[in-house]
């Protein structure tokens, strides 16, 4: 296996990055502009590998999706235009395509199968298919329909009030967008807050959805209509940076157009509290995904508890906010985390392991992770385990890593949401 040289000993990073598209907003505009009547563009695509994943599904669902760079067109053919797909629909890494695209083909009177990379084979999908059957789809899996290969052939869908056993922006979205073809009203029920972007799109392209505190309810039968969308920065790309910037002496680094939706944001209220030095300069217009420029200058960090409502607001930001900890006097305490089990890897496991390789006193908990700063990092060879957010923390870490070189193994599965990272990384140097 190829491993990568990474930067170590870093002081002073300064400049101004531009983090790629937002990830999660990437995925559902090609979604929705596949099931819109109409053509939809798309500005400031993420082109990485997960949702190259979504659009290589929808052309194999007969949509005609063009794709060079940041720019996308999509000639939307409607719920009802979506075609059965002659071969296998493989997702890749991306479990938001995969759980997603369910529930849109939850509806849709036809057979499809569904397979994955190795991570995407160990990922629980009851979670989606048990609420998608109770609507009326037909599914089967390996291992009772937990995991992939996933068949499904859907249609005839009646509406449930669902409380979500888990706090999941993707078990939600399945379920809404399966509501959306469904005969009366779908209701789902959060145990927590989870981004919003699926209902902020539904708007977006004519739909109507309504949330009430933690219930979110669309009608079946609506027909959506094509939009333009421009997706934010994404702002858990934005967070590596963020970490960088304070935690690498000297520093000063601005961050543009990152995403600020409120339900995404949590990395910025765990900063906040650890002491970092950040500005936000949130953008006038309007737009539905709200957006600023962030500055952040290098701090003392002290650590802090991180649990609660808190936990999907920062969900993908956990690994790089236990490097944080490792320099933040005291100790952090990640809890009410059992989440990160089951995301690319097991993100409890992957993070423990990998940064105690350099040197951080970090142990694992049932559901998160316990912390004790400061302590000072030692180059060594360390893994991504296949996990781009695994990876792009451990390059991080390296920046203040004495001693030996660092080496990053599968370094390649950062350009699952963010291939162009290390080039970014290099320009503050
Ligand atoms: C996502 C939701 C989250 C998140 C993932 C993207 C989405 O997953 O971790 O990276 O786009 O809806 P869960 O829904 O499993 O919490």
């Amino acid at each position: 296996m190829k491993a990568t040289k990474l930067n170590s000993n870093r002081v002073s990073l300064q400049g101004t990055i531009q983090v790629p598209g937002d990830k999660s907003i990437s995925h559902r505009a090609v979604m929705f502009g596949s099931v819109a009547q109409g053509t939809t563009t798309v500005e400031n695509f993420l082109p990485g590998e997960d949702c190259l994943s979504t659009i290589a599904c929808f052309q194999k669902l007969g949509v005609s999706i063009e794709q060079e760079g940041s720019s996308v067109t999509i000639e939307g053919v409607g719920f009802e235009g979506l075609q059965e797909p002659m071969e296998v629909l493989d997702v890749g890494n991306s479990g938001t395509t995969i759980r997603l695209l369910m529930g849109i083909l939850a509806g849709r009177p036809f057979h499809a199968v569904f397979t994955g990379d190795e991570s995407i084979a160990k990922r629980p999908m009851t979670r989606v298919t048990v609420p998608l059957a109770q609507m009326g789809a037909r599914i089967s899996g390996r291992k009772d329909g937990e995991f992939t290969p996933i068949s499904i052939s859907g249609g005839g869908l009646k509406g449930i009030h669902y409380p979500l056993p888990v706090a999941s922006a993707q078990v939600k979205s399945s379920i809404l967008l399966a509501g959306l073809q469904a005969e009366g009203t779908t209701t789902v029920v959060e145990p927590e807050k989870t981004r919003d972007h699926t209902e902020r799109m539904i708007k977006m392209f004519g739909g109507s959805v309504s949330s009430e505190g933690n219930e979110i309810s669309v009608q079946g039968g609506q027909k959506l209509a094509a939009a333009r969308v421009m997706v934010p920065g994404d702002i858990s790309s934005a967070a590596f940076f963020l970490a960088a910037g304070a935690i690498v002496p000297g520093s000063r680094i601005k961050l543009l157009n990152v995403g600020l939706n409120p339900t995404r944001t949590g990395i910025l209220d765990a900063l906040q509290e650890m002491g970092a030095d950040i500005e936000v300069l949130p953008y006038e217009t309007e737009n539905a995904e709200p957006a600023g420029d962030i500055i952040v200058q290098t701090s003392d960090l002290k650590g802090i508890t991180i649990e609660g409502e808190l936990i999907p607001r920062l969900i993908d930001e956990i690994p790089i906010i236990a490097l944080l900890a490792t320099q933040a006097e005291g100790r952090t305490l990640i809890k009410d985390a059992a989440e990160l089990k089951v995301k690319e890897t097991n993100r409890i496991d992957t993070v423990v392991k990998e940064l105690s390789k350099m040197g951080a006193e970090i142990e694992a908990t049932e559901d998160g992770m316990v912390i004790h700063g400061k302590t000072s990092l030692r180059g060594s060879t360390v893994s991504s385990h296949g996990d781009h957010r695994i990876g792009m923390m451990l390059a991080v870490a390296a920046l203040l890593a004495r001693g030996e070189d660092s080496y990053l193994e599968n370094s390649e599965a950062i350009a699952v949401s963010y291939p162009a990272f290390f080039e970014h990384l290099e320009s503050l140097f």
